[in-house]
């Protein structure tokens, strides 16, 4: 039996928090892992700067993504990883197929329409500050799947839309020069919790009210005891299902302690001591990750290294398809 080929990439805008690392970087490790997928896990710099044009943000960035992976056990023996700006025919094939893309298909892009939108509802130009790039996302996204023929692809959902473009952009391309590329299939865990941040709304960059992932002790427990809960007193009953606390709890527990912490709560447990328990258990899980986080970043060198081995591998496979491609459309070397 062929291996599924896992293909995701990572934004290098920001720093990772809990909520990513429980919806996003926990279930791809574990997906690594198994025997019968090959993945390919890469740093989306070329992503980075449709959103951030501050060198040394992505820089850094970049380094501290790489870094949390690697801390959280991502394995390259097993993993092609890399970053995508080591892949020259990444934007070689996201130039074919920005040819074949119909200009209507970006037109529909949910991140294009809303920035329209925005301008709109500010009474602005509705191309006010909309970059090519971030028109044209969508088709370098496109070009990261099919360039590695990834036919699963593991993403929020935030993103379907991008993987269904990239299907009707490789159906596009095949109809007319052949069939090059694999159609490539999004896939959402449903079992996998949006965890709600410190003010019970999504854990988002964008509402400022993350727990990001490797912080200090002292400051993790700080930010613990900032989640929002309500007013209810030391022996009053709590509702688990609409606690922040107990989502969180849920999402680092075992399912006995899951049990346990309802029962805590039916029993009208303190929000301090529940905040104090769920600081525990996730410091139980992060600490080692995060003292190999901070010597990683101390080891550059290391992570580049690191990269520089996963973007060989990936060119093993880019290299030759770029070349078929290139052939199919009729560019290249006169000589055949
Ligand atoms: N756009 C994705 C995000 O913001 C990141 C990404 C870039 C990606 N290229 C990809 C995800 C290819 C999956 C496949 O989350």
């Amino acid at each position: 039996m062929s291996k599924e080929t896992v293909l995701t990439g990572i934004t290098t805008t920001g720093t990772p928090h809990l909520g990513n690392y429980v919806g996003a970087i926990r279930p791809a490790i574990a997906a690594s892992q198994q025997a019968n997928t090959q993945a390919y896990y890469f740093l989306a710099d070329y992503h980075a700067l449709i959103k951030c044009q501050e060198p040394e943000t992505v820089r850094l960035s970049t380094l501290e993504i790489a870094a949390t992976w690697l801390a959280l056990g991502l394995n390259t023996d097993n993993v092609v990883f890399y970053r995508q700006s080591d892949i020259p025919e990444i934007p070689e094939l996201t130039w074919l197929l920005t040819c074949v893309t119909a200009k209507g298909l970006m037109n529909r892009a949910h991140a294009y329409k809303d920035a329209v939108q925005k301008n709109k509802a500010a009474g602005d130009d509705a191309d006010h500050g909309i970059t090519l790039g971030l028109f044209g996302y969508p088709v370098l996204m496109a070009a990261d799947i099919l360039m590695f023929n990834g036919n699963k692809v593991p993403v929020g959902r935030d993103q379907i839309q991008h993987i269904e473009m990239a299907r009707d952009i490789a159906q596009r391309f095949n109809h007319i020069y052949g069939e090059h590329f694999v159609l490539p299939e999004a896939v959402v865990g449903d079992n996998v919790a949006v965890l709600q941040g410190l003010d019970g709304r999504k854990m988002s960059k964008s509402y400022n009210n993350t727990i990001p992932l490797f912080l200090p002790e002292k400051k993790l427990k700080k930010h613990i005891n900032k989640i929002k809960t309500n007013l209810l007193e030391p022996g009053e009953p709590k509702d688990p299902d609409t606690s922040t606390v107990f989502q969180l709890w849920q999402a680092f527990a075992t399912a006995e302690q899951t049990e346990a912490m309802r029962a805590e709560f039916a029993n009208g447990i303190a929000w301090g001591e529940a905040k104090k328990q769920l600081f525990e258990l996730i410091n139980e899980e992060l600490k080692a990750p995060r003292e190999r986080y901070n010597e990683l970043l101390e080891a550059p060198d290391f992570i580049e290294q690191q990269l520089k081995e996963g973007a060989e591998k990936a060119r093993a496979y880019s290299v030759p398809l770029m070349k078929k491609v290139r052939a199919a459309v009729g560019i290249g070397s006169l000589n055949r």
